[in-house]
This record gives C-alpha cells, sequence and structure tokens, in this order.
C-alpha cells in the first residue's frame, strides 16, 4: 500500500504582479515504510508542497491521498507528524513545557504524555537542556526539538521540511540513525534536505523539482545514474533542465 499518493497537484500564488505557478502537475507515490527525499533549488516549491500534504496549504488542483486519506480529514492528522521549515516557536517556555503543550494538542496525559516527552527529548540529546528557555537555545538546539515536537503522537507518516539544516554533523549523523529507526518501526518519512549525502545515506527514493516541476523521480541510485555522487547528478539534471527552457 501507498502511504502517500500526489496526483496532478498544482498550486498557483496570485498577487498583484499576476499568477505565479509554484507547483505544476506533480505526481509521485511513496510505499509505506519508506524514506522518500524531496530535493530542488531554493524556491523550487518544496515547502509549499510539504505544506499542501500537511493540510497546511490548499491545492489549486490535483489529489493528494496520505494513508487513503484527504490532508483535510481532522482525523488524518492526528496519525502524521510535521516538523516546519522555520518551528516558530514559544521562547519564553522550556524545551519540555513546549513539549507539554505539544502534547496536550493530541490530547495525551498522565504518566504517558510525561514519559513519551522524556524519552523524545533523551532521543534528540535535548534533556539536559529541558528546563532551558527555548530562547536560549542554539540553532542546532531548536531544531532538534523541531523534530522532537514531530514525533509527539508516535505519527505513522512523517514530513519534515529539512530536518538536518544546522545541525553539526554529529547531530546529523545521530539524526539520520533515528530517521532510520523509525523507518524500522513501519513509519514513513517523506523529507526535503539540500545535504544530498544525506539523502544518498538513507533514503530509498528521491524525487527533485525544479520550478516546480518533478525533474527526476526513482530510487537514489536510479537518479544518479552514472555521476559519482547524487549532488553532481542534481547539479547536472537541474543544469540541463533550465537550458532546455
Ligand atoms: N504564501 C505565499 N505566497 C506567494 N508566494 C509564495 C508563498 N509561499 C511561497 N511562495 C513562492 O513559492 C515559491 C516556492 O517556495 P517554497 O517555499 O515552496 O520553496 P522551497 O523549494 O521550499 O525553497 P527553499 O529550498 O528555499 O526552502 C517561491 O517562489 C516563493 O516565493
Ligand atoms: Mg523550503
Amino acid at each position: 500500500m501507498y502511504a502517500i499518493e500526489v496526483n496532478n497537484l498544482n498550486k498557483i500564488y496570485t498577487s498583484l504582479s499576476g499568477e505565479m505557478p509554484v507547483v505544476q502537475d506533480l505526481s509521485f507515490k511513496i510505499d509505506t515504510g519508506s524514506v522518500f527525499g524531496f530535493l530542488g533549488p531554493n524556491g523550487a516549491g518544496k515547502t509549499t508542497t510539504i505544506k499542501m500534504m500537511v493540510g497546511l496549504a490548499m491545492p489549486t488542483s490535483g489529489e493528494i491521498k496520505i494513508m487513503d486519506e484527504s490532508p483535510k480529514s481532522i482525523n488524518l492528522r492526528r496519525r502524521i507528524g510535521f516538523m516546519p521549515e522555520n518551528s516558530a516557536f514559544y521562547l519564553y517556555l522550556t524545551g519540555k513545557e513546549f513539549m507539554q503543550f505539544v502534547a496536550d494538542i493530541f490530547g495525551l496525559s498522565g504518566q504517558d504524555k510525561n514519559k513519551r516527552i522524556d524519552a523524545l527529548l533523551k532521543e534528540v540529546n535535548l534533556y539536559d537542556a529541558r528546563n532551558l528557555q527555548i530562547r536560549k537555545y542554539s540553532k542546532g538546539m531548536a531544531q532538534r526539538l523541531g523534530l522532537a515536537q514531530a514525533l509527539i503522537n508516535d505519527p505513522e507518516v512523517i514530513f519534515l521540511d529539512e530536518p538536518l539544516d544546522g545541525l553539526d554533523p554529529l547531530g546529523r549523523a545521530e539524526a539520520k540513525e533515528l530517521l532510520l529507526k523509525l523507518k524500522k518501526q513501519g513509519k514513513t518519512i517523506f523529507f526535503n534536505s539540500h545535504i544530498l549525502a544525506d539523502v544518498e545515506d538513507i533514503c530509498d527514493q528521491v524525487g527533485i523539482i525544479d520550478k516546480g516541476r518533478l525533474v527526476a523521480y526513482g530510487s537514489v541510485q536510479e537518479v544518479q545514474g552514472d555521476f559519482d555522487t547524487l549532488e553532481a547528478a542534481f547539479v547536472a539534471l537541474i543544469r540541463k533542465q533550465r537550458a532546455n527552457n
């Protein structure tokens, strides 16, 4: 079964200067229990696509099914996790208080809630900093909290917008191990990243978009082709695409 199905998805933003197509005729399918890397240059439409998949932005046309449900479904939202590109935290809460806030939104309570919060804070290496206000967190620490909060409801499908951004090499290695552990538990992970070496490490499949259109899609090996690295293939594909348009 597919965890994610996207068919002919379009998003057009309208402004005073006219209509701007940001996502154009995007279609892909992602297997349950796999890790999908969604790649593309700045402004390609990755965040917009993720926002449509988690129900925060409305498609102009096309269809999205997550575990066979529409992103509009409240029932579905209980079963997915989302880490936004720039997590807008309440800066005067501590990390632990913020996790309690997120847990409350999902209706967790009692021992379950506290156990889960402590386990997640340990998982992302923030347990020692749990009582520090978020405004005192470093960039990487805030990023780790963003990852922890996305997992509070033990989601089946997890959407992460640049989860590895801002992490040091050790933090990236730990975050990748966490993602692989989640995959082992049968979770489906959809994430954006500009760090293609990491994508090579953990993704089963990748999709590359440029200017809202899918330009490559398949296993890492398929997309990499004869290039030495995924990054080299990415640069060549985008340049070729732009030369032809
Ligand atoms: N709310 C909005 N209104 C109008 N235009 C928008 C809006 N959000 C995004 N855009 C435009 O849509 C395009 C795609 O933006 P998006 O944030 O999806 O890119 P991205 O692939 O996530 O880029 P990055 O790698 O820099 O995060 C950009 O041209 C951006 O200016
Ligand atoms: Mg983005």
